[in-house]
């Protein structure tokens, strides 16, 4: 029987390279890549341009949800395509994309349009977000399509500027999106603090509310009005630093004692800023806060810190435990009215690439920069 030859041995090997290479085609790659659950916020730029934060970050990169994309540069193409989840993708979110690849395109100096396929394992309606996952995968696929080999630490420099919180999503388990000091943003990238295995006890349950309205200004503008206008932001930079470290720790010694409370501190501060900008920025709902409250009343109970929210900028709240907590943690939670669904989830792996990367031709090849 005469074995298929996949789409990678078609363009790029055997007795057929010869011939193919002489004739355009498309250079192509997949890549997946996982969100996160930023539980010391990004929130503020210091340079919009280089698309660096005022802080550093610290963040859980969540299992068992992904983000697939696949780019093809092709020669022949006039105008890149985006679709997200099988609709064509128009205005402000092909925009993004456009945008991201032009910045790929240059980098690897070339000019070709590209068709771009990009679908999550979790619904877009969830509310969960999809930017960190989407342009981490897409900084993946692009990158590696475009020919560029870029590392890790690579991939993450470039997919901030994307979506910052995806400079985190190129790592699994819990990363740090240092912001760096330098004026060119050359030391801004995340990187890997522990693995996804470090604590296996750790779960994120995810509570999704009813009626969790759609997100109206990206949050890359929200926060810049925030730097603006919250009377606390600068109080807020003040104290971050010493927070993600305390944060960082108690996540190395494994000690919820004291990273519950400090988790739901950062979480409410951010709130705060959020609530305190002008105009105001509020992301939760009447059901994420009587959550929030649950989670309170839940520790006062038990005398100790069993659990601790947080939430980005939208109304679905995370809720870390250990594992032997969460069924009373699950229970409590799912029924109060207004929840419509719980989920588990674990911290899990970080971005990788599926499948070959195709090999094609590409036109009007410029020379290539470094990263
Ligand atoms: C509150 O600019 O990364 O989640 O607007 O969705 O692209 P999008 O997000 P991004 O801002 C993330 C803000 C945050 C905090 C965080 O993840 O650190």
């Amino acid at each position: 029987m005469r074995a298929r030859r996949s789409v990678a041995d078609k363009y790029c090997a055997g007795p057929f390279a010869a011939v193919t290479a002489a004739r355009p085609a498309p250079r192509a790659a997949t890549y997946e890549a996982p969100p996160n659950i930023a539980l010391v916020k990004y929130w503020g730029m210091r340079d919009r341009a280089r698309a660096v934060p005022y802080n550093s970050s610290l963040s859980v990169t969540l299992g068992r949800f992904r983000s697939r994309t696949r780019v093809a540069f092709d020669p022949t193409r006039d105008e890149d395509e985006v679709e997200i989840n099988g609709a064509r993708a128009t205005g402000g979110p092909r925009e993004g994309v456009v945008r991201f690849l032009d910045r790929v395109r240059e980098r690897a100096g070339t000019a070709d349009a590209a068709v771009v396929m990009s679908d999550n394992n979790f619904p877009t309606a969830s509310g969960l977000a999809s930017s960190a996952s989407g342009f981490a995968a897409l900084a993946g696929a692009a990158s590696l399509a475009a020919g560029l080999r870029l590392s890790d630490r690579d991939l993450s420099r470039l997919a901030r500027f994307g979506s910052g919180s995806a400079s985190r999503s190129v790592y699994g388990g819990f990363v740090e999106w240092q912001a760096g000091h330098r004026a060119d943003g050359s030391d801004c990238y995340a990187r890997p603090v522990y693995p996804a295995d470090h604590w296996p006890e750790l779960v994120d349950v995810v509570v999704f509310v009813e009626g969790a309205p759609v997100k109206e200004v990206r949050s890359a503008e929200a926060m810049q009005a925030s730097v603006a206008t919250s009377p606390l932001y600068a109080r807020r930079l003040a104290g971050v630093p010493g927070r993600l470290r305390a944060i960082r720790g108690a996540i190395g010694r494994r000690d919820t004692a004291r990273l519950f409370p400090l988790v739901m501190e950062e979480c409410d501060n951010f709130r705060e800023v959020c609530e305190t900008t002008r105009p105001s920025l509020d992301y939760l709902t009447t059901t994420s806060r009587a959550l929030l409250g649950e989670v309170r009343a839940l520790n006062r109970e038990a005398g100790r810190p069993v659990a601790a929210y947080t939430h980005d900028a939208g109304a679905h709240v995370h809720v870390f435990t250990l594992a032997r907590h969460v069924r009373r943690v699950r229970t409590r939670l799912a029924h109060l009215p207004g929840v419509r669904s719980t989920l588990i989830v674990r911290p899990g792996p970080g971005g990788h690439v599926v499948g070959p990367v195709v090999r094609g031709s590409s036109r009007g090849r410029r020379r290539s920069r470094p990263v």
